[in-house]
């Protein structure tokens, strides 16, 4: 191992290669997150194990009748890739503490146990199959090993246990050839960088991987923030992880979870703060016990994909962050919503003005070309004022798949924009419009 460098140090020096590195993750905008392990049996939440007070001895036997069927993840990443998602992250062993791999540090493993098989292999053979980036989450909490709450008042246990999440980590990102992000969680019961040995930790793993992604739950900012169950853009790259039901990660009745879970609509909206605010959507499936995707994601995940296939050049790729404190009204209006990659502007209309016509203000520029985003159909349109006036639309949406039909707006350069010129009242008393008011 290269000699150890400083906090400072080592913070710059990512801050030097974060953009190449990740280029591809800001240009993916949507991933599946994936909890799966002994949890999934209960199908009752993956904090099942403490919630509910099962001792060790009793959670460990659920370890033999864990058996996912052959190919598994291959399920996961067809869905993911038909849904339109760019990349996975799954749980490689959650705070329960046992791994899905064939861990030399960790013998309560899907090798030794249930299914003799490692599945964490089969979710990088799934995700390069189908073109998909490949996470890892590691939990760094870890009810399971002696350590894992001792280290947090004896030295030699902390020494251990640190010890113990290196290797872990290691090998994960030692055997499965190239990772791209590394998805710490639940930095308990230390509560700092040092008593985590973080920074050493971070700087192997980054020499093992020169190109990996790290979140920033080992008590370390890193390179992206990770806003749980709520899309708030922030000032660095951000990813919302959201379950998909607003109950739980691990496996529930699908039955019962569908009347809580997302429709394509919710994602979709989910979607838009995500590009418009310069963030990812890491969308949670839990999968059942033996392994299958969970009956109420597949339509809406589906559908979704749908959508994005002529759609995604409103998602994807070199999109601006809107400006403004509302990223939802930029450039846009009360019954749509905008992206933008700085010269053409799409308008996402959650509600399609059946009149046909529809207006957006604020624009001092006036488009060249105006278009519905699925198939190119030439929009109507007149620049006046400081209006751009939308006109002889469809009556319904020209969206098939979740009604939220597109119109993209082409200029020649970046727009100029100032929300609502006419009305001094939301401009501290400034008339801007002045006399230009059409
Ligand atoms: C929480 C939970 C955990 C879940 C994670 C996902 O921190 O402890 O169960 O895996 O969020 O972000």
């Amino acid at each position: 191992m290269d000699s150890l460098l400083s906090k400072g140090d080592y913070e710059r020096q990512n801050d030097l290669t974060r953009d190449a590195r990740m280029d591809w993750w800001r240009k993916a905008r949507f991933g599946m997150f994936v909890h799966f392990g002994l949890y999934s049996q209960y199908g009752q939440h993956e904090w099942a194990m403490t919630q509910q007070n099962i001792p060790i001895a009793e959670y460990e036997k659920i370890a033999d009748s864990f058996n996912p069927k052959p190919g598994a993840p291959r399920e996961w990443a067809a869905l993911a890739k038909k849904a339109g998602m760019k990349y996975m992250v799954m749980t490689t062993r959650h705070h329960e503490g046992f791994s899905l791999w064939d861990s030399k540090a960790n013998p309560y493993n899907s090798v030794n146990y249930g299914p003799h098989r490692d599945i964490v292999r089969e979710f990088v053979d799934a995700c390069r199959e189908f073109g998909l980036g490949i996470g890892f989450y590691s939990s760094l909490m870890d009810w399971h090993h002696p350590d894992g709450w001792r280290c947090a008042f004896d030295t030699e246990a902390r020494r251990r246990f640190n010890d113990y999440i290196t290797q872990l980590n290691t090998e994960l990102l030692t055997n499965y050839g190239k990772i791209d992000i590394l998805w710490y969680d639940v930095s308990a019961p230390m509560e700092s960088w040092e008593g985590w040995d973080s920074l050493e930790r971070n700087q192997k793993m980054r020499q093992l991987q020169p190109h990996i992604i790290i979140n920033d739950r080992s008590r370390l900012p890193e390179d992206f923030g990770t806003p749980e169950e709520h899309v708030t853009a922030a000032d660095r790259d951000w990813e919302a992880c959201m379950t998909f039901n607003g109950l739980s990660w691990g496996y529930v009745d699908s039955a019962q979870a569908v009347n809580y879970s997302y429709n394509a609509q919710r994602i979709i909206r989910m979607l838009q703060t995500c590009a418009s605010g310069g963030g990812n959507l890491l969308l949670n499936i839990g999968p059942k016990p033996d392994g299958s995707v969970p009956d109420d994601a597949v339509e809406p995940l589906t559908k979704v994909g749908a959508w994005l296939a002529e759609n995604g050049a409103a998602v994807y790729g070199k999109l601006v962050k809107n400006k403004g404190e509302d990223s939802q009204w930029f450039g846009s209006n009360g019954i749509s919503s905008a992206t933008s990659d700085g010269r053409c502007v799409y308008l996402w209309h959650w509600i399609w003005p059946v009149n046909g016509v529809t207006a957006v203000g604020g624009y001092m520029t006036a488009p060249k070309r105006v278009y519905l985003l699925k198939d190119g159909a030439p929009v109507e349109f007149e620049h006046k004022g400081h209006r751009i006036l939308l006109k002889n639309l469809p009556n319904t949406s020209p969206d098939t798949h979740a009604g939220i039909g597109v119109i993209a707006m082409e200029f020649d350069v970046r727009p100029e924009y100032t929300f609502a010129t006419y009305y001094p009242q939301l401009h501290g008393g400034r008339d801007i419009a002045g006399d230009n008011k059409i």
